[in-house]
């Protein structure tokens, strides 16, 4: 019988000096000195400090270019570090596997620059390395300077989802092209694989052409469990057809509330159930000894990010040269098509815009996401209003520091939503899709 829903915890990363926070690799707590964000042993400690705290998963974000969208000069991403210099997580998913036993591990891969054979290959062997813990974060790139990388021109966003539509369908035959019982492994009558159960799929569609089958045997959750960010109406829909679970940033909770219950409605017209598809949160908690003490840790590290480097990422994040727009102008107002994917994300608590400045502001500190700021019960409990008022599903949580951001959480904040009935004791079930299913 379903229980109640845990709270879903992810952690947020990426493979390098910053994760969501600009101020990040200038904070004095953080120490690449000792632990290089180049190297395996930082995410080790990372993931063993997740999976210490029954996290579903950590998840690495992924981009492959550096941005010139601000001012068409490459100058101010180097600088500060907006997501560049940026390197391959996927490596990182078989380390991390093999030093950790539960938790999910997540990482993204764009459907735009590579074959689909060459991503179900990959994917169903992360799986089974993880032992069917790998998370696919299936994302098309709407940035030009990625496209520019692979020398093609980006494609509008309906033709980008319709061919992240067809990469996902050739993905899903290749990965059903090994029925569950092929392998035999009968040593005395010479047969490793029943040639009966292992299939061609004959793919011949708009985009891509395939014969199969894969060289990869079935694995554990027959392909990565599946994680989207979409916010375009077609961007929901492919979310809501094929994700175990979302990452959203709605930093008011009558927007999230309304792009969860969006994507739980388009998941009943792809005929699945809306609770296998988890939305997860963006979230920032910034934990003090006192509400004083959390806010000065907050103002900290605000101050870390110079406006500029706001408008960096914030450029790059629309695929959109914020450099001629007025700083007080106010962002949800604004008429341009590029801005409209963000807009909730460019409004006040009460639902008045933000100007600019304030929206890049916030953009550098978080890349819009809410910071939760007080003692650890406070963040609990604020936390726990947030999914209460929205119905769920959970966290995708972003650091300030590192080390010792995530490790506060994990000893701090977990045992009070484990006290309250809120999140999982233990881990039941052994994929990342079980997890994400979990009840209590
Ligand atoms: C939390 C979050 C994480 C994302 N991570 C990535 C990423 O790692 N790489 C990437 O290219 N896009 C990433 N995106 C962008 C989304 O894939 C998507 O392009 C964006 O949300 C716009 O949605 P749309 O394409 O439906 O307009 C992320 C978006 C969100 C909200």
């Amino acid at each position: 019988m379903a229980g109640k829903p845990v709270i879903h915890l992810a952690q947020f990363l990426t493979h390098s000096p910053s994760y969501h926070s600009l101020g990040m690799w200038r904070h004095p707590k953080t120490d690449y000195q000792s632990t290089p964000w180049n190297r395996p042993q930082l995410y080790e400690h990372i993931a063993r400090t997740c999976e210490r705290g029954l996290f579903d998963m950590i998840f690495f974000a992924d981009l492959n270019y550096i941005a010139d969208t601000y001012t068409g000069s490459l100058d101010p991403a180097l600088r500060y570090a907006t997501q560049a210099p940026e390197h391959d997580p996927i490596p990182l998913v078989s380390w991390l596997g093999a030093v950790t036993e539960r938790i999910g591990i997540a990482a993204t891969f764009s459907t735009s620059n590579q074959h689909p054979f060459f991503a179900a290959r990959l994917w169903a062997t992360l799986d089974h390395m993880t032992n069917g813990r790998a998370g696919w974060n299936v994302v098309t790139s709407i940035n030009r300077n990625q496209q520019a990388n692979y020398g093609v021109d980006r494609a509008p966003t309906d033709q980008r989802y319709d061919q992240a539509h067809e990469f996902m369908e050739v993905c899903r035959k290749l990965w059903e092209s090994w029925d569950e019982d092929a392998i035999v492994m009968d040593k005395a009558n010479a047969i490793f694989a029943n040639p009966s159960k292992v299939h061609r799929i004959e793919h011949e569609g708009r985009f891509f052409k395939s014969r199969g089958p894969l060289n990869v045997v079935r694995s554990p959750q027959n392909g990565p469990a599946i994680l989207q960010a979409g916010t375009s109406p077609k961007g929901q829909d492919f979310a809501a057809k094929y994700a175990d679970a979302i990452f959203a940033i709605q930093p008011r909770r009558e927007n999230a509330k309304e792009y969860r219950d969006a994507i739980r409605s388009r998941s009943e017209t792809f005929l699945r159930n809306p609770n296998h598809c988890a939305v997860l949160f963006g979230a920032q908690p910034i934990i003090g000894q006192s509400r004083a003490h959390a806010e000065e840790l907050q103002e900290q590290h605000n101050e870390l990010v110079p406006l500029e480097a706001g408008l960096t990422i914030l450029s790059a994040h629309l695929d959109f040269d914020l450099s001629g727009i007025p700083l007080e102008a106010k962002m949800a107002e604004r008429e341009e098509p590029e801005l409209h994917r963000m807009r909730t994300r460019f409004l006040n608590p009460d639902g008045s815009s933000m100007t600019l400045a304030e929206v890049a502001a916030r953009h550098g500190q978080s890349v819009g996401l809410p910071q939760f700021v007080g003692t650890a019960e406070s963040v609990a409990e604020q936390m726990i209003d947030f999914f209460d008022y929205v119905g769920g599903d959970g966290f995708m949580l972003t650091a300030i520091h590192t080390p010792g951001a995530i490790e506060q959480f994990v000893d701090e904040v977990v045992p009070i939503f484990q006290r309250a009935g809120r999140f999982r004791k233990s881990y039941e079930g052994k994929t990342q899709r079980d997890l994400l299913r979990q009840t209590i």
